[in-house]
């Protein structure tokens, strides 16, 4: 087998970055160096607070888990979206955290962790982008040593979900975003639109909180939690997707466009604007742009099965 792949999360957990966590841990594919945590689904001490949970329940190995940005960069950053839970992570009641984070903030601890690297990393962001662009403000250097970014974020052609033209992610700080997208790193953009694809339906969700595993109970609880926070009979894998694009690139859809990130005040900002235009020569660009490759749809079945199948559950899935 291959050797793993050297990565690093960024998550603000979040029910959708436990589940990008129980997949990432679970993947033979992936070796998670660390993973550092930022204000969004909830306040940063909470989110600190799940990750370190979520990793003692699944008995992982001691991995890094560092404190950064607990606002975004400008802004006082926004209230909590109430679909995760109280606790920002589905109310699974999971109990105090028995293992430390790192005493380094998140910044520092990505500086060193990509400084020391001997081979490139790759980045899987999954939160406000407010720990990533201090770190390319402050250290850009180690830019050198980030294979590629791969971001949960934006909008292509779908609508936005925190405003109707914007995602979470980049609406919760914009001017981070607007900083990582602009790097001039490689980027693999994640937006809404592959986000909605990917689902568990409820009875699987309920046969998952029954599989041998812990990650894969945990799943079916925090899965079980949005079909009732939405009264749906579905839940989506969300932030999930992003790592199962990173471990099964065959199965994501690519396209390769300039993107600007709406920075000003009104109604479309954190909105991300896509260059699709097929003649662009003589006409006005604003602003500034930077071609990412954008995921603009997934093969839903494969990375349902990849997902559930890393997790020891195969068995919960009706196909
Ligand atoms: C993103 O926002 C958060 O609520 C989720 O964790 C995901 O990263 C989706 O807009
Ligand atoms: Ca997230």
């Amino acid at each position: 087998m291959a050797k793993p792949h050297p990565v690093l999360l960024d998550v603000d957990t979040g029910g959708d970055d436990a589940l990008a966590l129980l997949l990432a841990m679970a993947s033979p594919t992936l070796d998670v160096r660390g993973i550092t945590c930022v204000a969004g689904n909830c306040a940063l001490e909470q989110v600190v607070t799940n990750t370190l949970t979520l990793l003692d329940a699944i008995e992982a190995p001691p991995v890094p888990v560092a404190a950064g940005m607990d606002r975004p960069v400008l802004e006082p950053g926004l209230p909590a979206p109430p679909l995760h839970g109280g606790d920002g992570m589905g109310d699974l009641g999971l109990g105090a955290p028995r293992r430390s984070r790192v005493d380094d903030h998140a910044v520092e601890f990505l500086r060193r962790t990509l400084s020391d690297a001997e081979e490139p990393m790759t980045m899987i962001c999954l939160a406000p982008l407010s720990n990533i662009a201090m770190l390319l403000r402050m250290y850009p250097s180690v830019g050198e040593k980030i294979e590629r970014l791969y971001v949960m974020g934006g909008t292509y052609a779908a609508p936005g979900n925190t405003t109707p033209a914007a995602e979470f992610n980049v609406r919760y700080d914009p001017e981070a975003a607007s900083i990582v997208l602009n790097s001039g790193l490689p980027v693999t953009l994640y937006p809404l639109d592959p986000f909605m694809q990917v689902r568990f339906t409820k009875e699987e969700a309920e046969a998952m909180t029954e599989a041998k595993g812990a990650g894969a109970r945990i799943a079916g609880g925090i899965a079980l939690h949005y079909c009732r926070f939405f009264g749906m009979d579905f839940s989506l894998i969300g932030d999930a997707g992003t790592v199962a694009t990173v471990i099964d690139p065959e199965g994501a859809t690519t396209v390769s466009r300039p993107v600007h990130v709406d920075l000003s005040t009104g109604t479309s900002r954190g909105a991300t604007v896509f260059d699709r235009r097929i003649l662009t020569d003589g006409f006005v660009r604003e602003g500034e742009w930077t071609e990412v490759d954008v995921v603009t749809r997934v093969d839903a079945s494969r990375y349902r099965k990849l997902m559930a199948s890393a997790l020891g559950a195969d068995e919960a899935l009706d196909d």
